[in-house]
């Protein structure tokens, strides 16, 4: 009996959610949060099992895989086992069709060519998020720490940042789980963005210019006030309504105590917005408040290894 296992790891964005659907730069980390999918040859059929809420979106990507290449997927058990929070903007649905395409690959003695896994996880991930901008894929197929611009013509410009600064003191707060997904928010802002086109380019390009920051500081490690950055970040989301009135009084509550935070991902208006990054130069402080409050921290590592055999 064959099997293959291959896991690919979460993500959270430092800066540029949605401007970078609108052409600007966002800054892409991999987390060490891990999803990883087994595939076994059984008899016959074809069984799923999901440590968490994904079956659906497994189905659909299998029979996509399939169809890209050229086989008729059957006779396999597959077990979906994550660390990842399902979508709460760390990346769970990128993991899962990065990974499950990596698997089938070796699986059916593919080579492994990993612009070929993103490109294929990326066809998938558009049925769940509509016109991604396909950072979310890459970094998950990559890992590390990615520099990502979308091109007019739907091309991505990246660079994986390799000896980079690392950021201390950054802390992952959960928000809640968003009533909406990331398809809805993203065209909510395409819709605020139609409605007052000026307005909102200036929004996109200061989001822009914050995400360029935050590569002067770990390339270039140019001095800069990460807080700072978060917190007028947090603003500008703020700005394009992806940031419920349950997030910003978590957030509010970070600052009273001196630290800033923001969404990571494409947030929620109604609810939850998912996963807060947040930041305090005595992170001890924030950990004490989140007790406090009862939030629940999510401990990750930034920069984790892109997908892999296991
Ligand atoms: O999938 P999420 O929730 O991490 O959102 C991705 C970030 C967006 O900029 C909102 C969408 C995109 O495709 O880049």
């Amino acid at each position: 009996m064959r099997s293959i296992s291959v896991s690919s790891p979460g993500k959270v964005i430092l800066a540029g959610e949605h401007a970078v659907v609108h052409g600007q730069l966002g800054i892409w980390v991999a987390v060490d949060k891990r999803l990883s999918i087994t595939v076994q040859s059984v008899d016959k059929g074809l069984k799923i099992a999901s440590s968490h809420d994904s079956t659906e979106l497994a189905h659909y990507a299998i029979m996509k895989i399939g169809e890209i290449f050229g086989e008729n997927i059957d006779c396999l058990e597959i077990n979906i086992d994550s660390t990842i929070p399902v979508g709460s903007g760390m990346g769970s649905s990128a993991a899962l069709a990065v990974a499950l395409t990596g698997a089938l690959t070796k699986y059916y003695k593919k080579p492994w060519n990993i612009d070929f896994i993103n490109e294929t996880a990326l066809t998938i991930e558009r049925k769940q998020h509509g016109t991604p901008s396909g950072g979310d894929n890459k970094v998950v197929t990559l890992g590390g720490f990615l520099k990502f611009r979308r091109q007019q013509d739907g091309t991505a410009e990246f660079e994986k940042i390799t000896n980079y600064r690392k950021i201390e003191n950054l802390i992952v707060i959960d928000s809640g789980k968003p009533k909406e997904t990331t398809k809805e928010m993203v065209e909510k802002v395409t819709e605020l963005y139609k409605s007052d086109q000026a307005r909102f380019s200036s929004i996109f390009s200061r989001i822009g210019d914050i995400s360029q920051s935050f590569c002067d500081y770990i390339i270039k490690k140019n001095e800069v006030n990460v807080g700072e950055l978060i917190g007028e970040n947090h603003r500008l989301l703020c700005e394009l309504e992806v940031v419920s009135p349950k997030a910003q009084d978590i957030i509010k509550k970070i600052e009273q105590v001196g630290g800033h935070a923001k969404i990571s991902g494409a947030g929620g208006f109604k609810e939850g917005s998912g996963v807060l990054l947040a930041f305090h130069k005595e992170p001890e402080k924030l950990q004490y408040l989140a007790e406090l409050e009862k939030w629940k921290i999510i401990p990750v590592t930034l920069g984790a290894e892109g997908v892999r055999e296991d």
